[in-house]
């Protein structure tokens, strides 16, 4: 089969998203609210969510595992979630005090019971917010200009973190002195300027250039597993800590992903290494728009207007709808939900299931596909190869990948094409069986008719 008639299919079989995509790339520049979400020939256009379900335009019902890139950790509109949100609006009256208030208060306990590398936190609207902010919490704290990150990961729409977060192998350099490559056309070259980039699970090439450039380094900032999945040797992360604290670099989890997702205390408790900030988004909204900047008092007090009453003193850190009580109700009840004994297990044991049952389909039908994960999050790679690396995903067929991402979404299951998959409470035994329907259908397909 080719690439390109699963793509037609998949056009002839969506007539109403396809001509509502040609009106909206119109006025919404390129259709979509985010590049991420365009893919080739045109993203779907989905009207109702239900559950564990999304439903788009020409009527079809596909299985959800983009949910809102991982943010649904209950699946859409939990009942508990839901009830929060609308007690919170009907008895504070309001979807926003733009002060503090006791919900807050409410989130900040159960966060600093869960993060134990906490000890104050800061909200904000989304990740981005909260990486940027702790990334100038730890200029400040350090008196360094430059930051140091990850090949290959990703920390939000900023100037300072859009720097090789998907690099091609003409521009990044060699593994022992990776290159900075501009994500986006647009940003500064003082921020290329200011990245220093670290080859990720590859401790001797990052313990050189760590030592080498400390004195201008204020901080690392990572995600401890790549793109959510891909996890880190527990030795490499060991000698981060250590070295970062020796170096007097300020270590940054970057969990917006993997927070509440690969354990519920994030992927600091699955590792046993404490940050001295963490970024959280995502889940921490329970689907509302949320990020959270969390660590150690005296650099987070950097930003408290207690500690002087002059500006060139105090760290600025704003925003009109932190901390909104709609965003926090759900994210408290998510939270609660989450902690209850048994429902975080649960989402984790459905996601074993899952994967085992595509890893043996793969196995079954001869084809090069594994998943690949922790906790609540996986990928499905097309490589027997290992993957342990950022550079490890060019052995990733993305052809392939992406037939079978076409194939699934026509036999009703969606992560969007070439994305992660993640898990939520409202996907029980019916939606795993009718995932492994679609996958062996799929593979099935891609074993009688191969891809040309
Ligand atoms: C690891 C990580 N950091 C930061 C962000 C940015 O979060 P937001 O999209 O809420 O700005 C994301 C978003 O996907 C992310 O995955």
């Amino acid at each position: 089969m080719k690439l390109s008639s699963l793509q037609d299919t998949f056009g002839t079989k969506r007539p109403n998203s396809a001509a509502f995509f040609e009106r909206a790339s119109h006025t919404i520049s390129g259709g979509v609210n985010g590049n991420l979400r365009y893919f080739a020939p045109f993203p779907i256009i989905f009207e109702k969510a239900d559950a564990a379900s999304l439903i788009d335009l020409d009527g079809h019902r596909y299985v959800d595992y983009l949910l809102s890139y991982g943010a649904l950790m209950l699946g859409h509109a939990h009942p508990e979630v839901l009830n929060a949100v609308q007690r919170a609006w009907t008895e504070q009256g309001t979807s926003s005090f733009g002060a503090t208030h006791p919900l807050e208060m409410e989130m900040t306990d159960e966060l600093l019971a869960l993060y134990p590398s906490f000890d104050q936190v800061r909200f904000t609207n989304s990740g981005l917010e909260a990486t940027l902010f702790a990334l100038r919490l730890a200029t400040a704290h350090t008196g360094k200009a430059c930051i140091a990150k990850f090949e290959g990961h990703y920390h939000g729409a900023h100037d300072h973190v859009l720097q090789s977060v998907n690099p091609t192998a003409d521009l990044y350099g060699t593994t022992q002195a990776p290159k900075s490559v501009p994500e986006s056309y647009g940003t500064p070259d003082y921020y290329r300027d200011h990245t220093v980039i670290l080859p990720f699970n590859d401790w001797e090439a990052c313990e050189r250039i760590l030592t080498e450039k400390a004195g201008q380094i204020c901080a690392v900032i990572m995600e401890p597993l790549l793109s959510g999945y891909i996890a880190a040797d527990r030795a490499f992360m060991k000698n981060l800590r250590e070295l970062t604290t020796q170096l007097g670099i300020v270590l940054i989890f970057d969990e917006v992903k993997t927070g509440f997702r690969i354990e519920v205390g994030g992927a600091q408790a699955f590792y046993g290494v404490e940050p001295d900030l963490t970024a959280l988004g995502k889940v921490a909204g329970g689907g509302f728009p949320i990020g959270v900047v969390g660590g150690k008092r005296a650099i987070m007090e950097l930003s408290s207007p207690l500690r002087s009453p002059k500006k060139s003193e105090v760290v600025f850190h704003s925003g009109t709808f932190n901390g909104n009580p709609l965003s926090i109700a759900a994210g408290l009840a998510t939270i609660r939900y989450l902690k209850q004994p048994g429902n975080f297990e649960r989402i984790v044991a459905n996601t074993h299931e899952l994967r085992s049952g595509i890893d043996a389909l793969a196995k079954q039908y001869d084809l090069p596909f594994q998943t690949l994960g922790e906790g609540t999050i996986f990928n499905v790679m097309a490589t027997r190869e290992p993957i342990g690396h950022y550079r490890d995903l060019g052995k990733n067929n993305g052809q392939l990948r992406l037939a079978l991402d076409f194939l699934l979404m026509d036999n009703g299951v969606y992560s969007k094409p070439l994305n992660r998959f993640s898990m939520s409470a409202a996907h029980g035994p019916a939606e795993i069986q009718k995932t492994l329907d679609a996958f062996e259908k799929s593979m099935a397909a891609l074993k009688q008719d191969p891809l040309a």
